[in-house]
């Protein structure tokens, strides 16, 4: 089974590294690692799991911090196990993921824990 490196990066600059097969969400992989990240409903509907990817691999991309250059977009290193109905089209180009329904395609940096759920908007179904 393919899995993939994906290091979640903390606001406060902490990170972990983390293994995450093709077919499990980074969610889960988190947590079966002991990380703690946000979610409620795990649906893709509440957006309170929300993360922001910021590099892919081999790929440093510190501009999506506040650059002017864009962040890669998400569809280019996951699949979603249903549609990500939480998030706009343009929330999912600058980045931003459903980590409770998202699959990585590749190796990837992703921002993730509540301040980032602060950047985004509400759900329209939460
Ligand atoms: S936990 Fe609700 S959208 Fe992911």
């Amino acid at each position: 089974m393919t899995s993939h490196v994906v290091t979640l990066e903390w606001t406060d600059g902490s990170t972990q590294t983390i293994a995450v097969d093709e077919n499990e969400s980074v969610l889960d992989a988190a947590q079966r690692a002991g990380a703690r990240l946000p979610y409620d409903c795990r649906k893709g509907t509440c957006i309170t799991c929300v993360g922001r990817l910021l590099a892919l691999e081999g790929e440093e991309n510190e501009s999506a911090e506040g650059g002017t250059e864009r962040p890669p977009h998400a569809a280019d290193a996951f699949t979603y196990r249903r549609a990500p109905a939480a998030l706009t089209d343009e929330e999912q180009a600058d980045g931003y993921v459903l980590l409770c329904i998202a699959h990585p395609q590749s190796d990837c940096r992703i921002k993730v824990g509540p301040r980032v759920r602060a950047e985004v908007g509400d759900s329209p179904w939460a």
